[in-house]
């Protein structure tokens, strides 16, 4: 027997998106869908397309779920089409989004109208008929934005979306003696027609989204019909009041940056590297053996400007091999350490920040650095450097690169007389309420600075730059913060969340700047 076997499932929205998705699949378990939306084309083809694939739906279109009589007459036509009704999917809506200094009241009230009252009208037309039946099951369509922000404004929306949720919980509360169960599907980012081509532009605000997924990708309407099937079913006999997320993980990742996980629906072309190795070294350290690469230009005389190049938490792997090769072919002698040395040489496979398993061990070797051990590295690999025929005796650079940022300026600070210029790109952590943040430290060193930042860093926030910029002021020193449009956290660098117009940039920029 199938899930839903003989049940009459009314579904609003069935034009397009979750709506047509639900109503193929509802149908494939056997039930009687009744469908409806304002876009009568779209609703007819959603109706051939469940007949055509063996399953039964009657759908009536256009109506307006929004005018009490048109919500009261398709339900009650629905239940005198099929004498009754055992299911009732509110999937449709439609709101508006704007800001709440320039919003018209007339939009608040179209948004609330056909996100919230259009439930209340559907609902409470199909109460009588579920409580002949004995009991049945309401799935209302919430959305995770209900709990949380974009860099969208959507008050109307949100307020909308979360009046929802408060409406389900009520009304599983009404509803639970009369057999009536009443849940709420919260759904994430959902590719819909709408969306598609926003989400297939990297530049477009849209995509962000798909960055704060852990899963690395946005959802589809088939992610959201098995719910609806499941609640709908005996399956979830005791599931009342829920709110349920459909949306892989974003809510958990709240203003973090996964990037484009390789399951993401854009990836942005990686820049072709030079394969490299470089001479190996032992430095000695107060610690024991440190390993580290140098790398010199392929061609021409030295000895060249030395740079002392750190890697961002994932460390020394191939690709950084490929970034200092190509550092060294713009006129360098770049030294490129394992920051992490104690812990042995670098991984093989490298650990990588999109692995959720990985990312905890890496931040786990992160905390062994400190600026103590930074400081006494970095006398070693600074002597290192200075000492090679192929670096030249001028001040030393040193460029860090996202966890690295904090090291970079510890090491100028450190080295006042040795480094004379510092480059940070995305780097984190560099304004923090520690007695060794490094926007503290920086007056202690004679560098002149450059930082790159991504438009959207958890890491360094507006009031992050603000803070680093008096410091850089108060100190007498030169320096520049430059903020690169459109990026993300990890832009420069391939395997990290890569943004190519952003990386092109920092090469010339790092360039310039070291030049
Ligand atoms: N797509 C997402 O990213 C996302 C995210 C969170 C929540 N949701 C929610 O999921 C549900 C489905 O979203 P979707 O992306 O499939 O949307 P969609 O716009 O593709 O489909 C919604 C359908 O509802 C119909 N509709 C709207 N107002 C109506 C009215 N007054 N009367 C009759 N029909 C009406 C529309 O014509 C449309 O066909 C909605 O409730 C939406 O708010 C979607």
């Amino acid at each position: 027997m199938k899930r839903l076997e003989g049940k009459v499932a009314l579904i609003t929205g069935t034009a397009g998106g979750q709506g047509r998705v639900a109503a193929l699949a509802f149908a494939r378990e056997g039930a009687k869908v009744v469908g409806c939306d304002l876009n009568a084309e779209g609703a007819e083809t959603t109706a051939r397309m469940v007949r055509s694939a063996g399953g039964e739906m009657t759908s009536m279109a256009p109506v307006d779920l929004s005018v009490e009589e048109q919500a009261v007459a398709w339900v009650d036509a629905a239940a005198a089409t099929y004498g009754g009704v055992d299911i009732l999917y509110n999937n449709a809506s439609l709101g508006r989004v704007g800001a709440l200094s320039s919003m018209r009241t007339a939009t608040w009230h179209f948004t609330v109208r056909n996100e919230l009252d259009i439930i209340f009208y559907v609902t409470r037309a199909a109460w009588p008929h579920l409580v002949a039946r004995g009991g049945g099951s309401v799935i209302n369509t919430g959305s995770i934005i209900a709990a949380r922000g974009t860099d969208m404004p959507m008050a109307a929306h949100g307020a909308a979306k979360a009046g929802v949720i408060g409406l389900t919980a009520h009304l599983a509360l009404e509803g639970g003696p009369r057999g009536i169960r009443v849940n709420c599907i919260s759904p994430g980012l959902i590719a819909n027609d709408m969306f598609e081509p926003l989400l297939r532009d990297p530049n477009d605000n849209m995509h962000k989204q798909v960055r704060t997924s852990p899963l690395g990708r946005v959802g589809r309407p088939e992610d959201v019909a098995p719910l609806a099937v499941f609640l709908a079913s005996d399956e979830s006999s005791y599931i009342t009041g829920a709110n349920i997320p459909v949306d892989g993980g974003q809510t958990l990742g709240i203003g973090m940056d996964f990037g484009n996980g390789d399951g993401g629906m854009v990836l942005p072309g990686k820049p072709e590297l030079p394969e490299a190795e470089g001479e190996r070294l032992e430095i000695p350290t107060a610690d024991g053996l440190s390993e580290a690469w140098l790398f010199t230009p392929g061609h021409g005389e030295g000895p060249w400007p030395g740079v002392l190049l750190y890697t961002d938490i994932m460390g020394v792997r191939p690709l950084f091999k490929s970034m200092a090769q190509r550092l060294a072919d713009s006129g360098f002698a770049v030294l490129l350490p394992n920051l992490m040395y104690r812990l042995g040489p670098p991984r093989d496979p490298p650990l990588s920040v999109k692995k959720s398993g990985d990312f905890g061990v890496l931040l786990g070797m992160a905390d062994t650095l400190s600026r103590a051990t930074i400081e006494a590295d970095s006398s070693a690999w600074l002597e290192a450097l200075a000492g090679r025929p192929e670096c030249a005796p001028v001040p030393l650079a040193c460029v860090g690169y996202c966890m690295s940022g904090p090291l970079a300026v510890w090491t100028a600070a450190a080295h006042p007389t040795r480094v004379g210029k510092v480059a940070v790109f995305h780097g984190g952590h560099l304004v923090t309420g520690k007695p060794d943040s490094p926007h503290r430290l920086i007056g202690n060193s004679r560098a002149s600075y450059y930082f790159a930042c991504a438009e959207t860093d958890a890491f360094m926030t507006e009031d992050h730059r603000a803070v680093l910029e008096t410091a850089l002021a108060q100190a007498g020193l030169d320096g520049s913060i430059e903020v690169y449009a459109g990026t993300y956290h990890g832009f420069a660098i391939a395997d990290a969340s890569f943004h190519p117009e952003g990386a092109a940039r920092h090469w010339d920029r790092l360039v310039e700047f070291l030049s």
